[in-house]
């Protein structure tokens, strides 16, 4: 199989957990003699520095024509004093826009090696394994922005390509700033799809996600998340306030199977998501839309870590996985790395984040390289006595 791969690395552990990722991919295709062609791009801080804008058009134009694209993080101090509207992450949310994607799949499933690292107690634990369907292209993150000033009132806006409103404003020396929340039926309907139809593919229970006793947005959400429940009759749909999802998620989060968020409750409720599986280092996430794929960690830039070797590549590698599986359908290869991972982490293996005393604790490029020797002492094993052990 032949493929292009667009390494979008960004800022602070990004490139560090993209080579992670870039090395694994590079081992896959090397043993199952795929031809996988590697092309980088700046995105974020580093776009900034390099080229005076979070996305330049160069990078949007290498995304497209890729198979897939992998994004490493971005974001930094460096970057902070910038107007919300030229930051790094506008990079990642241009990008998502330009690539038409609407859908996030964040998968939070217990590796059962790490069980000993949750925060919760093992009965509440349980068998963890559910999947976040995040709603990626409106809602709050899309909007007009602007600033202007009008005898002593200062407004703020600027009409572009993105729905919803947000503002800034001081009247009277009294500031205010905001970002208007909406939906529209096609919007939900688009999402929702995807959501149902991932949850007939696993136990068939879908729990979306809104605050309907007070947002008119949630009230479209949750109407037409239920009409399209009669398109989708083996799926046992729930609704559930997002008040309620952030308790439940920490008091029973094994209770969750498929759950159906917008942009803002999905971006909140996967970190708090992730902290049950000891570490926002290991969650992955795919995006899906009208072109390239796009694959990611779901932590972030981590600068503090940067350049200490210390970030953990396992939420980038399990991105990868994604990638292998989703978008090229090679998902012998993806079971293969998955279960390699497993063998690592048995052996004790852990970065920094993920130690417990007496663990063997290496830096993410170490663990990586430990990754790929277990991944070729497997495939040997697998010629001689035949995959499926
Ligand atoms: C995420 C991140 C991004 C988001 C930021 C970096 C723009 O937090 O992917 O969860 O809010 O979507
Ligand atoms: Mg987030």
């Amino acid at each position: 199989m032949k493929k292009t791969i667009v390494l979008l690395p960004g800022d602070g552990i990004g490139p560090e957990v993209t080579r992670a990722a870039a090395a694994i991919l590079r081992e896959s295709a090397q043993e199952f003699n795929h031809q996988f062609e590697f092309e980088e791009f700046p995105i974020g801080g580093a776009a900034i520095d390099a080229a005076g804008t979070p996305l330049p058009n160069e990078t949007l134009d290498g995304c497209r024509k890729a198979d897939a694209v992998f994004l490493g993080a971005v974001g930094g101090p460096k970057w902070d004093a910038l107007p919300v509207g030229k930051r790094p992450e506008r990079g990642l949310l241009d990008l998502r826009k330009g690539l038409g994607l609407y859908v996030n799949v964040r998968p939070v499933k217990l590796l059962e090696p790490l069980r000993g690292i949750s925060p919760l107690k093992a009965d509440r634990l349980g068998d963890l394994d559910l999947e976040i369907v995040r709603e990626l292209a409106g809602g709050m993150y899309f909007g007009e922005h602007g600033h202007t000033t009008e005898e002593g009132v200062e407004r703020a806006w600027d009409s572009g390509m993105y729905f919803g409103e947000h503002g800034h404003t001081t009247e009277k020396g009294v500031e205010r700033a905001w970002d208007t929340e909406s939906y529209s039926t096609p919007e939900i309907e688009r999402i929702a799809s995807f959501a149902y139809a991932r949850a007939e593919n696993r136990s068939r229970r879908l729990c979306s996600v809104d605050k309907a006793n007070v947002l008119t947005s949630s009230q479209l959400w949750r109407r037409t998340v239920t009409a399209m429940s009669a398109v989708y009759p083996a799926v046992k749909l729930e609704h559930i306030y997002v008040d309620n999802a952030a308790m439940q998620l920490t008091l029973r989060p094994a209770q969750f199977d498929v759950i159906l968020s917008s942009n803002m409750f999905g971006d909140i409720l996967s970190d708090a998501a992730a902290a049950l599986v000891g570490s926002i280092g290991l969650i992955p996430s795919a995006s899906f839309g009208s072109s390239a794929p796009l694959f990611e960690p779901i932590h972030g830039s981590a600068p503090s870590l940067a350049g200490t070797d210390s970030a953990n590549p396992i939420g980038s590698i399990l991105s990868a996985t994604m990638m292998l599986r989703d978008a090229f359908g090679l998902s012998l290869e993806a079971d293969w790395v998955e279960q390699s991972l497993q063998r690592v982490l048995s052996g004790g293996y852990r970065t920094p984040d993920i130690a417990e005393p007496g663990a063997r604790a290496v830096g993410g490029s170490v663990f990586t390289e430990i990754l790929r020797e277990e991944m070729q002492r497997t495939f040997e094993h697998a010629e001689r006595y035949g995959w499926g052990v």
